[in-house]
């Protein structure tokens, strides 16, 4: 793979100043990418993954914005078109988990989930599309007019009881993406979904920090070994990259094996 693949284009990461969306940004940095770091949390957390990007040799800027807000998503966009001047490459990876058992779960528990893992997303990708289409394929630096990344789970497919409004969202990003992918292809815009698995971040820190928890979710990956940051943000390079250029409308697990059915080995 080329390791400047990426070079002289803008990327956005949503949710990029923590866990899977800051690997994602690092690694699209390294491969030559303007970064944008969207955030919601404090400025200054933001600022350290651009720093870091910078002193690195790359290029960031942070942008605060609550993906859930069209108003807070459009200035998002504008300000970034102010910065770079346009946008390539969008991996809408913003969500969080809001976990219940599902009869005790709350109406905010629910709409908070879906709002931001799933509308988020919409939001988002809407307005990448409209730049992607206005602007087109800009000779010399891309084979597409624009790359939309969804970042999806295993739980699009695996059902997850204790998280049913996160495995809605996930399933919804399925479907929202392999439709836009369908519209969109002949704009020639791809939009791809990474399903990852078990990554430690802090979203499942519970799961993994522990010998015990680490032990139980072990039985959940054939391949021994929970997944890191650096891994998913390599497949999102490749994946915007012209490499993948005949890639659109499916998802690629990086799980370990997650999706295998485990359970299965040595029984059924
Ligand atoms: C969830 C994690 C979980 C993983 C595998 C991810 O989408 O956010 O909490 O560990 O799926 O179950």
């Amino acid at each position: 793979m080329n390791t400047y693949s990426l070079q002289g284009q803008v990327a956005l990461v949503t949710g990029a100043d923590s866990g899977i969306g800051k690997g994602v940004a690092i690694e699209m940095a390294k491969a030559g990418a303007s970064v944008v770091i969207n955030h919601v949390d404090a400025h200054e957390v933001a600022q350290q993954t651009v720093d870091e990007i910078k002193a690195a040799g790359g290029e960031a800027y942070a942008i605060h914005a609550d993906v859930s807000s069209e108003e807070e998503v459009q200035n998002m966009f504008a300000e970034m078109f102010s910065k770079y001047g346009t946008v390539d490459i969008l991996v809408n990876n913003a969500g969080l988990q809001r976990d219940s058992k599902f009869v005790d779960m709350t109406l905010e528990q629910w709409q908070t989930v879906i709002g931001i893992n799933l509308t988020g997303q919409f939001l988002c990708a809407r307005e990448a599309a409209r730049e992607f289409i206005r602007r087109g394929v800009v000779p010399g630096r891309s084979k597409a007019a624009g790359k939309i990344i969804c970042m999806s789970s295993v739980h699009e497919v695996i059902p997850w009881g204790g998280h049913v409004n996160y495995a809605t969202s996930k399933g919804g990003v399925m479907m929202l993406m392999k439709s836009m992918a369908q519209e969109l292809a002949p704009h020639k815009i791809r939009v791809m979904s990474i399903g990852p698995g078990a990554i430690e971040t802090h979203i499942n820190q519970a799961a993994w920090s522990s010998k015990a928890a680490l032990d139980k979710l072990l039985t959940l990956i054939p391949y021994g070994r929970p997944g890191v940051t650096e891994d998913i943000g390599k497949l999102a390079v490749w994946l915007a990259s012209d490499d993948a250029d005949y890639i659109t409308g499916t998802t690629i697990f990086m799980d370990g094996g997650m999706t295998l059915y485990p359970g299965f080995a040595d029984n059924g």
